[in-house]
């Protein structure tokens, strides 16, 4: 299937130019226990800013070239601009994508499988994926996959831009951005990082990872019979 959707948007691309990104919808977060409706509100206002800078970007680089002026300090300076945009983009839909869960990684028992295989427990991954995300600096505490060989690696993503593993895929990401905690946590970045995991959506990390992995659904229905805690 996944195959199919890749052709798809090959297919439609070569029919025309591609819209405009648009920015999704987030709103069915406000009520999760534990974030304020100020801080979810600023935050979607926020990563709504990044659709739109990263579209206004694109549109500006594509009028430079049009133009004759590709080879100009103004293009390569935009050009850098683009992966910044671009990810900040990309990061909050990831991110939002991955809250509004009730935060049991009993949803994913698969991953979880994977996780224990590799780190030797639940507690003990969550503990360096929250010492990652508790690294000074502003960025992103990403649970990367490489597809390479199936490891799992918990990333710390300077910024947007900085720190990503190449051919990996993210299975979760947390923004610590300081915009992300400080207007409702102020600097208890611990109380912020406890919040984000009560919310967590494992459902949605295990789909990631099963996307990647489809030859773990035989793992997963087996393990469908058993009950594990974490
Ligand atoms: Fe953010």
């Amino acid at each position: 299937m996944r195959w199919l959707w890749i052709f798809a948007c090959i297919y439609s691309l070569g029919a025309a130019p591609p819209a405009a990104y648009q920015p999704k919808d987030y709103s069915s977060l406000l009520d999760m226990p534990g974030f304020s409706e100020d801080l979810m509100q600023m935050h979607f206002k926020l990563y709504q800013g990044y659709v739109k800078t990263t579209n206004a970007l694109i549109a500006q680089l594509k009028s430079l070239e049009n133009s004759g002026q590709a080879r100009s300090f103004e293009y390569g300076a935009l050009k850098r601009r683009l992966g910044w945009e671009f990810d900040g983009m990309r990061l909050h839909e990831l991110y939002f994508g991955n809250l509004g869960g009730n935060g049991k990684p009993s949803a994913a028992p698969v991953l979880m499988r994977a996780l224990i295989a590799q780190y030797g427990s639940y507690q003990k991954w969550k503990s360096a994926f929250v010492a990652t995300g508790l690294i000074r600096g502003i960025g992103w505490a990403a649970l990367y996959i490489d597809p390479e060989d199936g490891r799992l690696v918990n990333t710390w993503i300077n910024e947007h831009d900085t720190g990503h593993l190449a051919t990996g895929s993210i299975l979760l990401v947390m923004d610590v951005f300081e915009h992300a905690f400080m207007p409702q946590f102020g600097l208890n970045k611990e109380k912020y990082v406890e919040v984000f995991f009560s919310n967590v959506d494992w459902d949605v990390a295990e789909e990631r990872f099963l996307s990647l992995f489809p030859s773990s659904q035989v793992q997963k229905k087996k393990h469908q019979h058993r009950s594990t805690k974490y």
